[in-house]
């Protein structure tokens, strides 16, 4: 196993939005939740390629904000999918110690799925491998709205000053409060766009766009998105690194 962290170049932090899943099916003239469903043997193949990488976070966005668009079936179909997610593969990602997490608004959800996710967490809280955080109802001005929320009524209430507020305390209020920013976000499926995906945590996080549909995904694709965030410059404003 590889060991993470910045020293040997690996992204700590992988993010990635699972695209292109009606697209690969509508290619093999099956129905779009053909696609879904073959995009969990993707996320599942991903989760373990990650972990062998020794990579800390892997971020997957499964469901955004904005997702409630889609009809209405469809939108069952993927509550469905994440519901048998959890029931079939908590238990082994626990025996894994994988730590899962949830971001997204968690207000006005089913209390099913809701409860599920809770003991999802609460179960595998301790787990010190990776950290497995799952974007559900994510959407990232929603976050930073329900992040300034929170700030606001602190302020109300006397607790912190205006000018107390940092990017850090914004940070630390976010979803993600506590986890580091991604290095690597990954998209598959062609489209060169955050979709509302962690738009404040990707201020300087590196973007593999790949053309690949998500349930073609594995661990193939995942070390060359790697490799190619490897070969990348991060300057961070400033300039490059002196080589001699
Ligand atoms: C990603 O695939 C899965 C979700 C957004 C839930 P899509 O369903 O967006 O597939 P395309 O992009 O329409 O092909
Ligand atoms: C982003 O994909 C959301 C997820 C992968 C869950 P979409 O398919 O919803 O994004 P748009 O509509 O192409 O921007
Ligand atoms: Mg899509």
């Amino acid at each position: 196993m590889i060991p993470s962290g910045p020293s040997n170049g690996m992204p700590r932090h992988v993010a990635i939005i699972m695209d292109g899943n009606g697209r690969w099916a509508s290619q093999r003239g099956k129905p779009r939740s053909w696609g879904h469903r073959q995009g969990v043997e993707a996320l599942r193949r991903t989760v373990r390629a990650a972990g062998d990488l020794g990579i800390e976070v892997l971020t997957l966005y499964s469901f955004s904000s904005e997702n409630w668009s889609r009809p209405e079936a469809e939108v069952r179909f993927l509550l469905e999918l994440l519901r048998r997610f959890i029931r079939t593969d908590v238990a082994d990602l626990h025996k894994n110690n994988v730590r899962i997490m949830m971001i997204g608004g968690r207000e006005g959800l089913d209390p099913g799925i809701l409860s599920m996710m809770e003991e999802a967490e609460s179960l595998t809280r301790d787990n010190t491998a990776m950290k497995l955080v799952i974007a559900f109802n994510y959407g990232s001005r929603q976050e930073l709205t329900r992040a300034v929320q929170a700030i606001a009524r602190k302020v109300a209430e006397g607790k912190i000053q205006p000018v107390d507020i940092t990017p850090t305390v914004i940070s630390n209020h976010l979803d993600t409060g506590g986890l580091p920013d991604p290095d690597l976000l990954i998209r598959t499926g062609g489209e060169q766009r955050l979709s509302n995906y962690l738009l404040w945590q990707c201020a300087y996080t590196e973007f593999v766009f790949i053309p690949e549909y998500w349930p073609d995904f594995d661990a193939a694709l995942l070390s060359r998105s790697i490799q190619e965030y490897r070969e990348r410059d991060r300057r961070y404003g400033g300039i490059k690194a002196q080589t001699a």
